[in-house]
């Protein structure tokens, strides 16, 4: 296989820093020649380490893409929007994490268990899709294989790892003010997060759906280019720090049963069925935290409609949600030849 000159931007973040941590863990997951780590100016200076060699972040600017064959953004959908086009121009591929290109028709959305083969389609970007709608259509995808979906119901329940290192900072923080009486200070969020629930994730549009409830419905729709499954999704952030859960309930176009189900989902790439209700086994974000895998409990009919079903489904955002599958994007790419 072709060795690569990969780089990182926003590396310091969140989503960057598990890019790192998992190229440091698995070795040979990817060829990598020269690797760059790239943020703003607050952060240029930094030391990461990768493959026990200390590496200097550097500021992220048009230049930075000189020789760079796979380019991971991770920085927000502003820096994609000025920086990824630039980067293209030098020949690189980028793989955006940010909402920035998702939508575009000419721009891949990729899940590797789900739609692989739409990544030779690509003209230089190619999107990684939102943390909540990855671990969802990983789970759902093999009964839509199965027997169809004409209705998908979707609660999530998001960690403030999504939102970003800050947030992360500040349940710590806030839990901690609450602990000894202090004061809550509000900083990322309108509300308290420390022991409290938000039904707010992103902007609110007219209609009072949030743009993160849209990303949900629409960047599944793409995925399984099937623009007629009905979705609807309401998204909670939860004062969780890693691993995002979803209640996901789905009326499937053919009679299936659970046991069908049990099985499709048990031979799907990226799945782990964890569910024994008896001994109390079902995911939880907290054992969820640090797996690439996504895991799926409570499967089980609703007898109160015809072919109906739910299910719970937990992922790490950090992980499947966002660096393991921009990670797994850029496997495919150098073992396809793409580069
Ligand atoms: N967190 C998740 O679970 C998740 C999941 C899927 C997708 N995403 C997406 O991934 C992106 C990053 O999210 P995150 O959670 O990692 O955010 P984060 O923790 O806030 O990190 C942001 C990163 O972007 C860098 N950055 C900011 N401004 C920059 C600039 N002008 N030029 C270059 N780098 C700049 C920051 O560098 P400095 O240290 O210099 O500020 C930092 O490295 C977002 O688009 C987000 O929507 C996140």
């Amino acid at each position: 296989m072709k060795k690569i000159n990969f780089a990182i931007v926003g590396a310091t973040g969140a989503v960057g820093r598990k890019v790192l941590e998992i190229l440091n863990e698995q070795k040979d997951f990817l060829p990598i020649e020269d690797i760059k780590l790239l943020a703003s100016d607050k952060s240029a200076g930094t030391k990461l380490y990768f493959n026990s060699k200390e590496l200097t972040v550097e500021r992220a600017d048009s230049e930075s893409f000189n020789d760079v064959d796979i380019a991971i953004f991770c920085a927000g959908s502003d820096v994609s929007i000025k920086l990824a086009p630039e980067a293209v121009k030098k020949g690189t591929i980028v793989i955006d994490n940010s909402s920035a290109f998702r939508m575009q028709k000419e721009v891949p959305l990729i899940i590797p268990e789900v739609n692989p083969d739409e990544i030779k389609k690509h003209k230089g970007i190619i999107a990684n899709p939102n943390c909540s709608t990855i671990q969802m259509v990983v789970a759902l995808k093999p009964i839509y294989d199965l027997a169809g979906i004409k209705r998908i119901i979707a609660s999530t329940f998001q960690s403030v790892s999504g939102t970003g290192i800050e947030a992360v900072e500040e349940l710590k923080n806030q839990s901690a003010q609450i602990i000894s009486g202090q004061e809550v200070e509000c900083k990322v969020y309108p509300y308290q997060i420390a022991f409290n629930v938000l039904p707010h994730i992103d902007e609110f549009d007219e209609m009072g759906n949030t743009k993160e409830e849209l990303k949900l419905i629409n960047e599944t729709k793409k995925i399984l280019n099937d623009w007629d499954i009905n979705i609807t999704a309401t998204a909670v952030r939860v004062p969780v720090i890693i691993g995002h859960s979803e209640s996901v309930y789905i009326e499937t176009v053919e009679k299936t049963t659970v046991a069908e189900v049990r099985e499709a989902l048990s031979k799907a790439p990226g799945v782990i069925i964890y569910d024994k209700p008896s001994q109390k086994q079902y995911p939880l974000p907290i054992d969820v935290a640090g797996k690439n895998e996504v895991f799926v409990g409570r499967i089980r009919e609703d007898i109160s409609v015809e072919n109906g079903l739910n299910l719970w489904i937990v992922a790490d955002n950090l992980r499947k949600g966002a660096a393991y599958n921009a990670l797994q994007i850029s496997k495919y790419i150098v073992e396809n030849n793409l580069v």
